[in-house]
């Protein structure tokens, strides 16, 4: 096991009717004027938007509307964000939504306080040191930001879909209501659910020796899952469901699965340049590549650890070799993806062109000169087969 430092200060609020508490945790926070930032209308439809407003006013709180924030989100929106901010003397950003909502939120909280550009934190040429506050009503449990330091936006001009991390980007507290749920789409639901796995695994494959605490943690919640995914598919109202689903998608990737572990990563570049090029919902993508790097892997680096993934989180028998065990248990997850609704090969992609692969190994390594990874890391040769696998 390796060293850690974990320092996790986010408040998490949890269960029915907990959005309620927006307006005195806003206040608690010092704030004045709120930004509001939400996404393409599902807020405004549930009425979730109008009840922020009241909260906010109710605490004694003034606050501006920014939304219109679409999936996979582009850096032009930051920029109008960090010029209201400046100019409204805005003092928190709260954000209504998901990953992408969260991520453009925490990104105008950084230029907001910044006097360059804020491209420059995800571009990694500068770290960010600070932010205005950040506050997080969530809607999908899917990528963590909830929890997380991170915020991922694709540059407009160059498509490059990048993260910044920083400790001032976690949010000051997180509500989580598993009812304000029960309004997504069922293939929403499932993207959230291979990306919350998918958070498991980039941690689960690891080298390091002596973290089986942590490996039978990720089995743990990777099992609640696989369990809970189907049941809110087929009722989304049903509450527990949800609930597991919500608090699962925040586990995943607030980093006490990673304690201790060095982590890997690389399917999430690989899938970062899809979502980046083709606009595809960055669960879908991570369904599609996260079974090709495993079974690319299966047959470079030590076979046992998919085998001892696909025996504890899949029940494959232990019988047969370690390949053949951990075939299985990657037939087993892309079934139960593809049962969800989700795609497994790149030609399920609307727009994709096998004639972009060379373009998307590219555009990993110009981040990445090295190599991709760290279970088995891999060169520009094999980042190629990998995407070349998923055809
Ligand atoms: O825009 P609206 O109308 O709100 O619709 C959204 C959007 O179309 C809809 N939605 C959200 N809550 C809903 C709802 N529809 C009905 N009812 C609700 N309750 O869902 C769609 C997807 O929303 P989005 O915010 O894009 O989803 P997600 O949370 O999956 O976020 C994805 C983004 O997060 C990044 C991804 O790359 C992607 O850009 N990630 C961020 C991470 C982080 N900051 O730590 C880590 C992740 O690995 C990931 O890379
Ligand atoms: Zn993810």
């Amino acid at each position: 096991m390796t060293n850690f430092d974990y320092y996790s200060p986010t408040r998490f609020v949890f269960g029915k009717d907990t959005e309620a508490k927006t307006g005195e945790l806003v206040k608690k926070a010092g704030a004045r004027k709120t930004l509001i930032v939400f996404g393409s209308g599902s807020a405004e439809k549930s009425g979730l938007l109008q009840r922020m407003r009241t909260s906010l006013q109710d605490a004694g709180i003034r606050s501006i509307d920014f939304g219109g924030i679409r999936p996979n989100p582009k850096s032009g929106p930051v920029y109008k964000g960090i010029e209201i901010c400046k100019k409204e003397n805005i003092d928190f950003v709260l954000a209504v939504g998901g990953g992408s909502v969260i991520d453009s939120a925490k990104a105008i909280a950084m230029g907001a306080v910044d006097d360059g550009d804020f491209w420059d934190f995800h571009a990694h040429t500068r770290m960010p040191q600070k932010a205005l506050p950040i506050g997080v009503v969530l809607t999908i449990p899917a990528a963590g930001s909830e929890g997380s330091g991170n915020s991922v936006i694709t540059q407009d001009k160059t498509l490059l879909k990048r993260s910044a991390t920083g400790e001032c980007l976690r949010p000051r507290f997180s509500i989580l209501n598993p009812e304000l749920t029960y309004t997504l789409p069922n293939y929403q639901t499932a993207c959230g659910i291979a990306d919350m796995m998918s958070h498991i695994f980039e941690r689960y494959f690891t080298n390091e020796p002596g973290v089986d605490l942590t490996d039978r943690m990720c089995e743990g919640v990777l099992k609640t899952i696989i369990s809970a995914a189907p049941q809110a598919i087929a009722k989304p109202d049903n509450y527990e469901a949800r609930a597991t689903l919500m608090w699962a998608g925040t586990i995943a990737h607030i980093n006490l699965l990673g304690l201790g572990r060095i982590e890997d990563w690389s399917s999430h570049a690989f899938e970062h340049e899809l979502s980046a090029l083709y606009d595809v919902t960055h669960g879908a993508g991570l369904a599609i590549v996260f079974p090709a790097w495993l079974r690319y892997q299966l047959h470079h680096h030590n076979p046992q650890k998919i085998a001892q993934f696909a025996t504890r989180v899949f029940d494959i028998p232990t019988s047969g070799s370690a390949e053949n065990i951990g075939e299985k248990g990657i037939a087993a997850l892309s079934a139960f993806w593809t049962s969800l609704g989700l795609p497994f090969k790149l030609k399920q992609i609307k727009g994709f062109e096998e004639a972009d692969i060379p373009l998307m190994t590219q555009k990993i390594k110009m981040t990445r000169p090295n190599e991709l990874g760290n279970y088995n890391p891999l060169n520009y040769t094999d980042i190629e087969t990998v995407y070349r696998s998923m055809l």
